[in-house]
């Protein structure tokens, strides 16, 4: 299905999200605490005339992960070099890009999760001693040749935080988890980028469309472009709250940012009448796979606590309850919608 609010879990950057996407800290909006702990490595790592340390990003999609390594790339005069896991699929691959590498380069590496194992040996004596060890044979004849790099920084990115093998997670010197916008923030992004397509979005529109993008800058765009084009058909000159409210409606977009799919997601755990449910039965029952669950509905859901992640599935809370007009009732901490169990 075709999600308004989808993401694509491999972010292969299209036109409107490279033009829209920030390139100075003062266009980053939000993830203050990560923008004020990043300033001080940047600034520290110049002033030493040194490579930043290598740096891991967790978080769902469209948070803000792939902008940040850009951001830094400009803060460190550095070369940004971008790849995926899933694009590394033989050591000979990993091997040329870093043999490619120049002295202070970034390499970015998305879905830092997906890498083999195999994949994931060449990377640790490239991460820790620049140096790259290629075997060459078999058995007792089998010969390593050892490969000076330049020093480069590695950045990784990963929406499943916890598919990320330990070995890999510890040889990063920075870890960041990047959190959901709040609506202030997310009103913020769009009116700037409002300016940027040249069609202001006034501040209630904004704050509107806000409201209804999970939490999400990339949500908040898309939107923010449909929108736009209710107002461009219309002749508008600004994008009114009016605007917003009727566009939004049409686009069947709710008030919290849910859509069909969220929707028939939560209506599953309520109808489970307090039951836990595996990720394989509501992946079965909604026809997605269970990745895209895990990485696209559960994540904002968790966050505002509308649902629960215990060792037995998922729940659905109070709040939930509480959301669809319905009757919680506590059994041994799981809810229960009030018919018999
Ligand atoms: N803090 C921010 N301020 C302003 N715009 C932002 C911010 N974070 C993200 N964006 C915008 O949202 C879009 C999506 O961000 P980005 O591509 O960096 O997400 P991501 O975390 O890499 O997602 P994925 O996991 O899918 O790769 C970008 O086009 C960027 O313009
Ligand atoms: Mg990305």
């Amino acid at each position: 299905m075709d999600r308004i609010v989808e993401i694509d879990k491999i972010s292969f950057e299209n036109e409107y999200e490279t033009s829209l996407r920030p390139t100075t800290w003062d266009d980053y909006i939000g993830q203050d605490k990560i923008k004020r702990n990043l300033k001080v490595f940047i600034e520290a790592s110049r002033k030493r005339e040194e490579c930043l340390d290598h740096a891991l990003f967790f978080g769902p999609p469209g948070l803000g992960k792939t902008t940040l390594a850009y951001i830094i790339s400009n803060e460190m005069n550095a070369n940004i070099k971008m790849t995926a896991a899933p694009m590394i699929e033989k050591s000979g691959d990993l091997a040329a890009i870093l043999t490619n590498l120049e002295e202070g380069d970034i390499l970015f590496i998305d879905e830092i999760h997906r890498l083999s194992p195999a994949i994931e040996e060449i990377l640790y004596p490239a991460m820790e001693d620049f140096r790259l060890d290629i075997i060459i044979g078999s058995g007792p004849a089998a010969q390593t040749i050892k490969i000076d790099l330049p020093r480069f920084t590695l950045i990784g990115a990963t929406t499943r935080a916890g598919m990320i093998s330990s070995p890999l997670r510890d040889r990063f010197g920075m870890h960041f988890r990047l959190q959901f916008y709040d609506k202030k923030d997310l009103a913020q992004i769009i009116i700037k980028a409002s300016h940027k397509l040249k069609k202001i979005c006034l501040d209630d529109g904004a704050v509107e469309i806000a409201r209804r993008s999970r939490g999400t800058p990339r949500i908040a765009l898309r939107l923010l472009k449909r929108v736009r084009d209710f107002a461009d058909v219309k002749d508008e000159d600004e994008i009114t709250k009016d605007r917003c409210d009727f566009a939004l409606e049409e686009l069947g977009v709710n008030d919290l940012g849910f859509d069909e799919l969220d929707i028939k997601y939560l209506e599953l755990l309520l109808d489970s009448k307090g039951r836990a449910l595996g990720l394989n039965t509501i992946a079965a029952a909604l026809s997605e796979d269970e990745g895209t669950i895990e990485d696209v509905i559960e994540p904002y859901l968790l966050a505002n606590g509308y649902i629960q992640r215990t060792a037995r599935g998922r729940i659905a809370t109070r709040k939930c309850y509480e959301l669809f007009k319905l009757t919680p009732i506590e059994i041994g901490g799981l809810f229960d919608n009030g018919e018999n169990i």
